[in-house]
């Protein structure tokens, strides 16, 4: 019995060992921070995928994938540098575009939650509610990184008090490339009661250029939270049945997106807390999208309850992405895997609490193919 557990457990570290070993990873500097700190790059190349990370707000800034004819294209939206004016990380104050978002990734109504008899306030930064962890979010943050495996680590220390959030928060994130899947492993302490919700922002177009209304998707989700007029939940969690939110038969995007719809007029399109059906796990696609000229598809796999799925809406034509092209609205689209938005403030919501001795634990796997 011994030997054979053995045995399987050597089989297992073999065969990470393998896939891991067709992923290089390599560094180089991308550019400085406001103070002068490099910030660095890590490249993660497999047979098919060239993706790089920089250590600045843990950004995926470039996914070169093949389409159904071997072209190459980058599916993500990015830039090439830190600083170029209207066309940088830095110049770009909003769209958080390929960054990982916390403390809390999307709102807090009015900056204000409870947690064990304390009240806290945080800066409001979106129609007086907190956006994406406050003004300087996780994304506004240069990451220590490290090489491993397959990828690179990224850690952060959030001070307590941080952007008015208790508690120190230790936070990784591990990106790591085996074959067509990058793997997203998200984890966190710390040492007083807390809230986080964390994910990645990162705007894709399949087609590497245009709009993503004629993009395919599937989502996996039989409800949905409305919202108010300022994008924060009602609290109620309707049927997508019968509405332009029901994805769950593969629908172009652009197919209702100008639909009579309040919800749809509110966000100016799709900016909504898609609430995900049956297992969160890594082997039930939670959604799907599929570019029909290109083939190229995006497979979306979860740990987390819930997607927020947004069409780019509020892309405005002022900055410039690498190729010099302005991002106007709808050219690329969001799949943010998270709680939903503003949990603390609803406790029939899954929990975004995280207590001193307990690691919070989320995992989200893109996957890029063809059809
Ligand atoms: C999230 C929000 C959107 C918008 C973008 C960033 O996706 O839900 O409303 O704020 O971030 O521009």
């Amino acid at each position: 019995m011994k030997s054979q557990k053995g045995l399987i457990a050597l089989t297992l570290v073999a065969s990470a060992a393998t896939s891991f070993s067709q992923t290089a990873v390599t560094k180089s500097v991308f550019g400085n921070t406001p103070d002068g700190k490099p910030v660095d790059v890590y490249t993660l190349k497999d047979k098919t995928l060239e993706i790089k990370i920089a250590t600045w707000g843990a950004h995926i800034i470039s996914v070169k994938a093949p389409d159904k004819s071997g072209n190459i294209a980058d599916v993500v939206l990015g830039y090439n540098s830190m600083d170029a004016a209207g066309a940088s990380y830095l110049a770009d104050k909003n769209t958080y575009m390929g960054s990982v978002v916390g403390r809390y990734g999307n709102r807090i109504a009015k900056g204000k939650f409870s947690l064990d008899g304390h009240n806290y306030t945080l800066p409001t930064n979106d129609h007086g509610n907190t956006l994406h962890g406050g003004t300087v979010g996780f994304d506004r943050h240069n990451w220590t990184a490290k090489q491993i495996p397959g990828g690179v680590e990224l850690t952060l220390v959030s001070p307590d008090g941080d952007q008015g959030f208790p508690g120190t928060l230790t936070a990784h994130v591990r990106y790591t490339l085996t074959s067509d899947k990058l793997r997203i492993a998200y984890s966190a302490t710390t040492d007083k009661p807390t809230v986080i919700n964390l994910t990645n922002h990162t705007y894709f177009n399949l087609a590497g250029s245009g709009d993503i209304l004629n993009d395919v998707l599937m989502l996996r989700a039989d409800k949905y939270t409305p919202t108010d007029k300022t994008l924060i939940p009602t609290g109620e969690t309707p049927s997508v049945a019968g509405t332009p939110f029901d994805f769950r038969t593969p629908t172009p995007i652009g197919a209702r997106i100008n639909d009579n719809n309040e919800q749809l007029k509110i966000a100016g399109g799709y900016d909504h807390n898609f609430i995900l059906t049956g297992p969160s796990d890594l082997t039930h696609a939670a959604a799907k999208v599929t570019d029909p000229a290109s083939g190229r598809t995006l497979t979306v796999y979860t740990t987390e309850p819930g997607v927020q799925f947004y069409t780019g809406n509020f892309l405005d034509g002022s900055l410039k992405g690498r190729d010099s092209a302005p991002y106007t609205k709808h050219s690329g689209l969001c799949l943010e895997t998270q709680h939903y938005p503003d949990s603390p403030n609803h406790p029939a919501f899954p929990s975004t609490t995280l207590n001193p001795g307990e690691t919070y634990h989320t995992t989200t796997i893109f996957q890029f193919g063809t059809k």
